[in-house]
């Protein structure tokens, strides 16, 4: 029977139309029936349905008929955009095959490349298909040269097809079934799987998504998680229709879930994988790689006592979306809540959403900042902070480490001199240059190219890709992938208000933009704090030296308005007892600095 199966994925870029060629698939194998099936199926959350991008992979068991034969088709679809590529890499390891899917009107992107590098990684059989050959503007003509010199094949192995009409997509599945090679294992050894995902049931417990590899799985049965040796019964094995469907089995070579009663989160990890409690020499099977989040945000509630709601929220989301990390955190503004890491801006307000949305809670967002590796003088080891608060003394530090990371950047040739001044603006360092295969026919200035470049990641996080877009009229498409720590010439700011140093608002910047970021977060504190009775400095200061600063005037109130005629030794009395009073005031003044002062300044960075 494994001769007959087949698992593969989707990859593209995003909106190449992955999830609208997977409802083709559904529709052509019967898994749906038509009058159930809705458009981009497969995304099944409601934020993916309504934003029409995927966010996460999701698997299903569909079965065809070919030339008198019945096979399995399992199929995982993917996420496109840059940020979920680490779902990508889960979805590949649990497959043997892969479509690549090229939009016929924009040709290759920048992460329709980085998701083939990962499944040539993986050694998956690749089948290229171009999509969308149904649009006015398709140019079919030059897509299949771009394709056919980036993967080295004949033109005429790549499929034509449009997801929208149905062109092409019999044609896929034969391809799929003939040339990705069926999986090996067998289902008479030890049990081993693969734990590509998981959730959690409120009334079972955890859910595994499992890659058979050898073995058979039923109800009743013990699995045990080979990295920290956690048992859990098997209360229910099955695949994905792509509901949830119960199974009496799930042997070698199938993709399915397994219901178990753990009920620890943490027990299950997301690459680990899955045996017997009998299961000897068992090794493990290799996962896929750990992806460090880079980025890092403080999220509190934006009720100050739901902190608690927003743990739970946080470590259920865990277990969906392995890449998320968070530490508690009390800020003496925001109160509790916690420091935690993503994997870019795309996956943090992906984050938000959920947690709006499936647990209720209303969030306070600070800034986003990258992690840093520092040294310190006396000490042999680098270590990691994850927020400015954690910086030690500069006069300790032997040397600060930022990360860097390896751009692509894919862009008509007409926009290459614009993108070039953009990326030297934003640090990058140019490595290379290729060009994109083009078809004779086409003008120079849309003959596309790949820009190679290094840069620091903390610049990303800024605004380069809307100044990417929009220097390039958005045809530029960009992925990036962290490659290496590298010194850093950063400092942390400080801001003071009234004299009393405000630890949230303290922020890590480059040491020649200091000036001017100090400025800019003194003057937007200027505008949004509210005017007290007496007057308020505020300072920027690096390492104790102030290099910005501004004042908010005190509130003046007319202590001698109720006067009348021209009594004006009665007048100076009045003023100079408001003189005394306000002295005193501020001997003891203390401004409390609201939520919102804080968030305009973050923003504003
Ligand atoms: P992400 O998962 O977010 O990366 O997107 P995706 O690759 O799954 O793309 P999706 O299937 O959501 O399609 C993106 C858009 O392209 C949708 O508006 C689809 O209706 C449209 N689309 C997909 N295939 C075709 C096609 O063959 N022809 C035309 N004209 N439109 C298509």
């Amino acid at each position: 029977m494994e001769n007959n199966i087949r698992n593969f994925c989707i990859i593209a870029h995003i909106d190449h139309g992955k999830s609208t060629m997977a409802d083709r698939f559904l529709e052509l194998t019967g898994t749906v029936s038509p009058d159930k099936l809705k458009p981009q199926m497969l995304d099944r959350m409601p934020l993916e349905r309504e934003r029409g991008i995927t966010i996460k992979l999701t698997p299903v068991t569909m079965n065809y008929k070919l030339n008198n034969q019945d096979y399995i088709l399992n199929l995982i679809d993917t996420p496109g955009h840059v940020d979920f590529s680490y779902e990508v890499s889960r979805s590949l390891a649990a497959v043997e095959g892969a479509i690549l899917l090229i939009d016929a009107s924009q040709g290759i992107q920048a992460q329709t490349l980085a998701n083939l590098y990962f499944a040539n990684e993986q050694n998956l059989k690749i089948i290229s298909v171009i999509n969308k050959i149904d649009l006015p503007s398709a140019d079919i003509e030059r897509t299949k040269a771009e394709v056919g010199s980036l993967l080295k094949i004949k033109e005429d192995e790549i499929i034509l097809a449009s997801a929208k009409r149905g062109d092409g997509v019999k044609e896929i599945l034969a391809r799929v079934i003939s040339d990705v090679p069926a999986p090996g294992g067998e289902k008479s050894k030890d049990l081993r799987g693969l734990i590509f995902d998981s959730i959690f049931d409120e009334y079972r417990g955890v859910i595994i998504f499992v890659r058979l590899i050898d073995g058979c799985v039923k109800r009743g049965d013990k699995i045990k998680m080979l990295s920290n040796g956690k048992v859990a019964t098997v209360l229910e094995v099955g695949i994905f229709k792509p509901d949830l469907t119960p199974n009496k089995e799930l042997s070698a070579g199938l993709i399915g879930y397994i219901a178990t009663d753990l009920k620890e989160i943490n027990d299950c990890r997301v690459g680990d994988t899955i045996t017997t409690i009998e299961g000897k020499d068992i090794k493990p099977l290799p996962g896929y790689r750990d992806i460090k989040p880079m980025v890092y945000a403080s999220l509190y509630p934006k009720e100050g006592n739901e902190a608690g709601r927003l743990r739970l929220a946080l470590e259920r989301l865990k277990l969906n979306d392995a890449s998320l990390i968070f530490e508690p955190e009390h800020s003496p503004v925001l109160g509790f809540g916690f420091r935690a890491g993503f994997l870019g801006l795309l996956h943090l307000d992906v984050v938000k959403e959920r947690i709006k949305r499936e647990y209720n809670l209303e969030l306070v967002i600070t800034a986003p900042s990258v992690v840093y590796k520092i040294k310190n003088k006396n000490s042999p080891d680098e270590f990691f902070i994850y927020s400015p608060l954690e910086l030690p003394d500069p006069s300790i530090i032997e040397h600060i480490k930022e990360p860097w990371v390896k751009l692509d950047i894919i862009v008509p040739v007409g926009y290459l001199g614009a993108i070039m001044e953009l990326a030297n603006n934003f640090r990058g360092n140019f490595i290379s240059l290729d060009y994109l295969f083009g078809h004779n026919a086409i003008k120079e200035e849309s003959q596309r190219a790949i820009l190679h470049y290094e840069a620091p990641l903390a610049m990303l996080l800024v605004d380069f890709y809307d100044k990417l877009k929009s220097a390039s009229a958005g045809y530029a498409s960009l992925s990036y992938e962290f490659f290496e720590f590298r010194p850093a010439q950063v400092v942390k700011l400080d801001i003071f208000v009234a004299e009393e140093k405000v630890e949230s608002l303290a922020t890590i910047v480059y040491e020649d933009t200091v000036q001017q970021v100090g400025r800019r977060i003194a003057e937007t504190l200027k505008e949004v704090l509210p005017r007290q009775m007496f007057e308020v400095k505020i300072q920027a200061a690096v390492g104790g030296k102030i290099i910005a600063s501004e004042r908010i005037s005190a509130m003046r109130k007319d202590v001698t308005a109720k006067l009348y005629g021209g009594d004006i030794t009665r007048k100076m009395k009045l003023l100079d007892k408001q003189k005394k009073r306000k002295k005193e005031m501020l001997k003891s003044a203390k401004v409390d600095i609201p939520p919102e002062a804080y968030l305009a300044v973050l923003r504003k960075k």
